[in-house]
């Protein structure tokens, strides 16, 4: 089944948000441990995925981490999240041409990751997360469309997802544009 669209996708509810933060709240701050299981998992459940990424995946379980965190971090400042999630979601369209049906696949190997490695996993906590993808793909492919249509989000080619306006660079992670306060 392909991702629902942004029109049908209602923000998390705050006890959905609440569980999830919990469930990287035990995570040690700068942890790439979750971005590892995750990948493992993706690449078990998808291989032919493996190819779209570069051969030594270090930074790159970096930046996933540091944005999945951020993300949820900022989940109760909707906007700019939402804000974020659009450009990244149109990088993926435009520089690697990631499609819909690629996300199913990202949202199972990450759920798997977060029973792995969260000491307190329970199913209410998987459902959290399952939630809170849906909701984070449906803006990544709300950015994606605006891509296709040509829209803002699109706009200059190549350029990679722009920080938000409050955007103080905690970490030279920050050029991925992930919201700061
Ligand atoms: C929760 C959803 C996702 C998040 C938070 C996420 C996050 C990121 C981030 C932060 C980057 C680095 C961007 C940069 O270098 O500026 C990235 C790159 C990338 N992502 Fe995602 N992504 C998601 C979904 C996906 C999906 C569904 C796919 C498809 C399998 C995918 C494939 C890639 C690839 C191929 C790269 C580039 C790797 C490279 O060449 O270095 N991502 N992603």
């Amino acid at each position: 089944m392909s991702p629902r669209s942004i029109e049908e996708v209602p923000l998390p509810a705050p006890a959905v948000i609440e569980a999830v933060r919990r469930s990287c709240s035990e995570l040690p701050p700068g942890s790439t441990h979750l971005a590892e299981r995750f990948y493992q998992n993706l690449f078990e459940m998808a291989p032919s995925v493996r190819a779209m990424f570069p051969e030594n995946m270090r930074t790159q379980k970096e930046r996933m981490a540091f944005a999945l965190l951020e993300v949820v971090r900022y989940l109760d400042e909707p906007e700019e999240v939402a804000g974020y999630l659009r450009r990244l979601g149109a990088q993926h369209k435009r520089d690697m041409d990631i499609k819909p049906e690629h996300y199913p696949y990202v949202g199972r190997a990450l759920v798997r990751a977060v029973s792995e490695v969260s000491p307190t996993w329970s199913s209410s906590m998987s459902s959290a997360w399952v939630v809170v993808y849906e909701w984070i793909t449906a803006n990544m492919l709300a950015g994606a469309r605006e891509v296709e249509s040509g829209g803002s989000a699109a706009s200059p080619a190549g350029e990679r997802p722009a920080p938000g306006p409050s955007s103080e660079a905690p970490s030279s992670h920050r050029r991925a544009g992930a919201p700061t306060r």
